[in-house]
């Protein structure tokens, strides 16, 4: 529908099977595994419970883990822009791969992502 937040016209099912995709991509994805845990499942809770409030619905990481700070919780890790990159394309992949996103949602959502991915890059490309 028109109305509602974007977490209201996506859904919770489809959300989670969107996360679940992202992250069998990042698990496959040269310049990203390497920089995330082996066992992405607990990463994808927390993405998940991000995502859920970030998009309008209960502020689920708020509750579990406190506030996001998300850019202060990338700094231990190395985000080049080419895994921003990366990491979004990886992200363009899983919705193109959940049919049950329509398009338009899944336009604002990447157009949202694209945002605070960039905000997340705190690394300079080894090469320059
Ligand atoms: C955690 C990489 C962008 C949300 C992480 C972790 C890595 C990572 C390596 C740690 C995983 C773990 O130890 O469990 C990246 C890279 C990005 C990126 C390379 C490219 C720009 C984003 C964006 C969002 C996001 C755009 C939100 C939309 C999260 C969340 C966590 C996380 C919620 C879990 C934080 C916690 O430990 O509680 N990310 N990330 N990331 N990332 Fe990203």
């Amino acid at each position: 529908s028109a109305g509602g937040s974007l977490y209201e016209r996506i859904g919770p099912e489809a959300l989670a099977a969107l996360v679940t995709r992202f992250y069998t991509l990042v698990a496959q994805d040269p310049d990203l595994s390497p920089i995330f845990p082996a066992d992405l499942t607990p990463t994808a809770q927390k993405q998940l419970a991000f995502l859920t409030g970030f998009l309008g619905g209960p502020p689920l990481y708020h509750q579990n883990f406190g506030p996001p700070r998300l850019r202060a919780r990338h700094v231990p890790h190395a985000i080049t822009p080419t895994r921003g990159r990366a990491w979004l394309a990886c992200m363009e992949n899983a919705l193109q791969d959940t049919p049950q996103i329509g398009e338009a949602e899944a336009r604002e959502l990447h157009a949202a992502l694209a945002r605070v991915a960039a905000h997340m890059v705190n690394t300079p490309d080894d090469d320059g």
